[in-house]
């Protein structure tokens, strides 16, 4: 049903127009009406939302998140308001035609034949070799929220079986910034990770009491990140780690994240890292409960029973659907936008907010990064629309709607939004919530009573959204350095069956595309989406030296059937 885009771009295409005649006139009497008012329309669903939303999307505001005071800002923020009216405008005319995005599928066949493959185990007498060859014992405290920390927790894995050492279970920082002192077992379960890992590496709870008392400091065992090179060979823990290990018995990685380089790993390590990311890491009931209950709500009683739920939720999966909850199947889109206040004032961007927002992350900047005040003052700055033509700018609420739109996801389409803390929340979601009405986030869903247990807890809370992440339909990222983006996108990789696709725009790309936001035509603006989007899901292999995490498909984690 391509042939409408011919509409705004020439009439050229009515002549494809032939079956079912009478709708055929009927929707284009309706475009043609849709056209002459379409400014009119856009303002009026524009105010149905701005009602809409500034009732349920309070949870949105940044205000709560300390980034200091914030003046009430009711105004929408755009950018791109000719490319909002046209994405609009597609849009309605989408619903007349129901026609729905080809992007809820994978789009190779052969994705299919990729399955998990790394839950075996090492042979037995290898690790009984290891064991008597026991080195001593690795302590891991790892910073960061709790993505990073599974990073550092696999990793770890694999150094405590490079150096034939015994792991202790990790522990995890308290930061300021993460504000959450919750540690490994308040978030996975503790026994299911050590059985899953007992024929590959000596996980114990506690560090034997005789060490306890050292001052791992003093004796030298305490390895800092500035210890180890980024992504570090394994040689360098042999040359450098071994000998501490071997003379105290004992090693502490402190603020330990990535320190071990995915390539050159044996084939060992390169499994066990995946099978520790993949198999070990289960999240706790009380997670596993609430995310179950989330995702019962966002797919309204609907339930659909795959290899991701069974990973993600244990003995919480939402029990089988009654043949009347069967016919509708509930699809959601799963959309991780990263636009807090630290990205947006990090980034060094502009977002089209003028001089009032320009002021505002300025001084966030000077109260929250000295440095980068610092690195600014002393070398050429790079302008902000410089910036923006990298592709080194968070993509706005704005921008992922048009991407969205681009791609063809209907108005109605049900959108999940992870991690909600939006820079400027209400004016700078406008855009978003007014092609997409129908976006939820946790807090919309889960009462205060049923999220209190994690209030304080942002590692759990994150575990919530990763989740309802990992079992959407579709997952859109806005950001693929992003810790979560990465790692669910490599679950859904893993357990998806080629069926759970993840939706990933070229930043660059997509500058360039909009960059034309005054001339483009949407037809124009639709096919170059496409293209971008295509060509980042295309199947690839593990490139050397990628994330084992984010592509799974390599031989040392999934099989690939013939
Ligand atoms: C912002 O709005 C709140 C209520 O909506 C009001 O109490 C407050 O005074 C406003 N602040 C500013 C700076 O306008
Ligand atoms: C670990 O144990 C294996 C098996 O005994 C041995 O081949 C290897 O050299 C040991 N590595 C270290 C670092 O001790
Ligand atoms: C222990 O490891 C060393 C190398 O680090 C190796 O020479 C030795 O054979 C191993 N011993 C056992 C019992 O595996
Ligand atoms: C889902 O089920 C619950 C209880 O089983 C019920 O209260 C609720 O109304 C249902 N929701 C929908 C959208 O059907
Ligand atoms: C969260 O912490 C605040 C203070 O930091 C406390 O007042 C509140 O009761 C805590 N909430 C829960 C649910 O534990
Ligand atoms: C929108 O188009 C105008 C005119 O071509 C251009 O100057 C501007 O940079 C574009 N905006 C963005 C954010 O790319």
């Amino acid at each position: 049903m391509r042939t409408f885009k011919g509409v705004h771009s020439g009439r050229r295409h009515v002549n494809g127009i032939r079956r079912h005649i009478g709708s055929v006139i009927i929707t284009f009497l309706l475009i043609a009406f849709l056209l002459l008012l379409d400014s009119l329309i856009f303002k009026i669903i524009d105010y149905a939302i701005h009602q809409s939303i500034s009732t349920t999307h309070d949870s949105t505001e940044i205000e709560n998140t300390g980034a200091g005071r914030l003046d009430n800002v009711t105004s929408s923020v755009q950018m791109y308001e000719r490319l909002l009216n046209l994405a609009s405008i597609s849009l309605a005319e989408k619903e007349i035609t129901h026609e729905s995005s080809k992007y809820w599928e994978e789009s190779s066949p052969h994705l299919s034949r990729w399955k998990p493959c790394s839950g075996t185990k090492m042979s037995k007498g290898f690790r009984r070799e290891k064991v008597k060859n026991n080195t001593g014992f690795i302590v891991v405290s790892a910073n960061g929220g709790l993505n990073q920390q599974r990073v550092a927790v696999c990793n770890a894995v694999a150094v405590a079986s490079l150096l034939n050492a015994s792991l202790v279970i990790p522990k995890f920082l308290y930061s300021n910034v993460w504000n959450d002192p919750s540690q490994f077992g308040d978030l996975y379960q503790e026994d299911h990770f050590m059985n899953s890992l007992i024929d590959d590496v000596d996980i114990v709870k506690e560090l034997p009491h005789k060490f306890q008392s050292l001052d791992m400091e003093a004796i030298g065992s305490l390895v800092t990140d500035a210890d180890l090179s980024k992504e570090a060979k394994p040689e360098e823990y042999i040359r450098n780690i071994l000998p501490i290990l071997l003379r105290n018995r004992v090693v502490h990685f402190l603020g330990f994240a990535n320190r071990l380089g995915f390539d050159p790993l044996s084939s060992e390590l390169q499994r066990l890292r995946c099978k520790c990311n993949f198999h070990a890491l289960k999240f706790v009931p009380k997670i596993q409960e609430v995310a179950s209950l989330l995702i019962r709500r966002i797919r309204k009683n609907s339930t659909s029973r795959s290899a991701l739920n069974e990973q993600l939720l244990g003995n919480f999966q939402p029990t089988l659907p009654s043949k009347e909850n069967n016919k509708v199947h509930s699809k959601y889109l799963a959309l991780h936008l990263r636009f807090e206040v630290d990205m947006v004032a990090y980034s060094m961007c502009e977002f089209g907010g003028g001089e009032h927002e320009r002021r505002e992350l300025q001084a966030y900047r000077e109260a929250h990064f000295p440095l980068l005040i610092e690195r600014v003052k002393k070398s050429k700055a790079t302008s902000p629309s410089e910036l923006r033509e990298m592709g080194k700018c968070p993509l706005t609420p704005e921008e992922a709607a048009l991407f969205l739109a681009g791609l063809g996801f209907s108005r109605d389409t049900y959108i999940y939004l992870a991690g909600s803390h939006i820079y400027r929340g209400k004016s700078h979601m406008h855009p978003l919530t007014s092609l997409y009405p129908n976006i939820v986030s946790k807090e919309d869903l889960l009462s205060q009573s049923e999220l209190a247990p994690f209030m304080n807890f942002s590692s759990q809370l994150a575990a919530l959204d990763f989740i309802a992440c990992a079992t959407a339909d579709v997952f859109a990222i806005t950001d693929s350095g992003s810790q979560l983006s990465s790692l669910v996108s490599g679950l859904r990789t893993y357990y998806g069956g080629g069926a759970a696709p993840t939706l990933t725009p070229n930043k660059k790309r997509l500058a360039s595309i909009l960059s034309r936001n005054k001339t483009i035509k949407w037809g124009n603006f639709e096919e170059k989406i496409r293209k971008m989007t295509e060509e980042s899901q295309r199947v690839r292999i593990r490139a050397f030296g990628r994330s084992i995490y984010r592509q799974p498909r390599c031989k040392d984690c999934m099989c690939k059937l013939q």
